[in-house]
């Protein structure tokens, strides 16, 4: 028999990093957060899922993850479900073939599920056909994974906490421009896929993520957004590092710990300390793994280069992913005592945007 298939649809999402965490729900159904996060959205030319969506007569669904077949999970079928309760009764019965590839290491504590959902999200809305504003958007992807919803504008996003799925939603507070000059740097610690994952972990100490959402994260929350307002460097990344380290000291101590920095990412956070001495030019930040993101302003990027590549090894030049103006050349000057070995160093701005359309 043959179907008929119809167009497909390519979309790209960026991937976002939580300076203020989300850690815990009070839904897992709907991936109600306990608390509100703050994230900015990584340079969509640096990091991204890529997604192609293709709709079928045939009525079987089929997702091939970076380039190997994989399952449909609950996730997905969350995202799938809610979308198709929107669209019409003809495109109900379709099967959907979703294609979908990351430029970067899949769960490695570097949200590839937020990239991930929020691409799949975005790009079953436009092969549906559907008119719902980014918002809405990122409360349908938010069922698939919590943190995608902070992936659908660029700069600056709150994600809300709320005690309903139409409420619980992310929006942008400062467009990329409003702070041209703050970068990211990625230092790629290791590779490997997580053990333990964030849904997982989450179910593990409800007490103490409890403490945490209510009693230290909405001061945070707050003062963070102060922080930008006030375009302090110093606040923002105060408040990033600390938030940091209670994401991980609630991890760690947990009743059933789960440890997800390594040696190298406890050396990186001892650098940034080092160089943040007298004055506070850069923080750490890490996800669920080891691989920590650095926020830094472009004046200081390259006195944070040298710093890092006096200390951290990279086995080739070409693992350094950095602005034009960073001369490589110098790579070899600042290796000679490094001893931290890294797989990589990349930079990034702020994206621009959120999830588009590539055809
Ligand atoms: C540490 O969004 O991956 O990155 O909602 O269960 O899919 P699920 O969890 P996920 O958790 C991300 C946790 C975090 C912090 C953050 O991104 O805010």
């Amino acid at each position: 028999m043959i179907f008929r298939s119809f167009s497909k649809i390519t979309v790209r999402s960026p991937t976002n990093i939580a300076l203020v965490k989300y850690w815990g729900k009070t839904n897992e159904e709907l991936n109600l957060p306990m608390n509100s996060s703050l994230s900015l959205t990584v340079d969509i030319d640096q990091f991204y899922t890529q997604t192609s969506i293709q709709l079928s007569e045939n009525n079987k669904d089929r997702l091939v993850l970076n380039k190997q077949e994989a399952e449909m999970t609950g996730r997905i079928y969350r995202v799938v479900n809610t979308l198709k309760s929107y669209s019409t009764p003809d495109n109900i019965r379709k099967g959907i073939e979703i294609e979908s590839e990351n430029n970067f290491p899949t769960a490695a504590g570097m949200a590839s599920s937020a990239s991930g959902l929020a691409a799949l999200t975005f790009g079953l809305s436009k092969a549906y056909n559907l008119d719902l504003s980014s918002e809405e958007l990122s409360g349908v992807a938010r069922l698939g994974s919590g943190s995608a919803c902070r992936s659908f504008f660029g700069g600056v996003v709150e994600w809300t906490a709320a005690d309903s799925h139409g409420k619980s939603l992310a929006k942008q507070l400062h467009p990329s421009e409003y702070w041209d000059d703050l970068r990211l740097l990625v230092i790629l610690t290791d590779l490997e896929k997580k053990k333990v994952s964030s849904t997982k972990a989450m179910r593990l100490n409800q007490r103490m993520m409890l403490e945490r959402s209510n009693e230290r994260v909405p001061l945070r929350m707050k003062e963070i957004k102060q922080g930008f307002a006030d375009k302090s460097f110093e606040k923002i990344a105060r408040i990033t590092m600390e938030e940091s380290d209670d994401l991980h000291y609630v991890i760690e101590n947990a009743d059933k710990p789960v440890k997800y920095l390594n040696a190298r990412s406890e050396e990186i956070k001892n650098i940034i300390k080092r160089f943040n001495s007298p004055g506070v030019r850069a923080a750490y930040t890490f996800d669920a793994g080891p691989n920590p993101f650095i926020l830094t302003r472009k004046q200081d990027m390259r006195d944070l280069l040298e710093t890092l590549l006096s200390q951290i090894k990279l086995s080739t030049e070409n693992d350094l992913k950095v602005s034009e103006d960073f001369d490589k050349k110098l790579i070899k000057n600042f290796q000679a005592k490094a001893e931290v070995p890294v797989y990589g160093i990349i930079e990034s701005k702020i994206s621009k945007t959120g999830p588009i359309l590539i055809h």
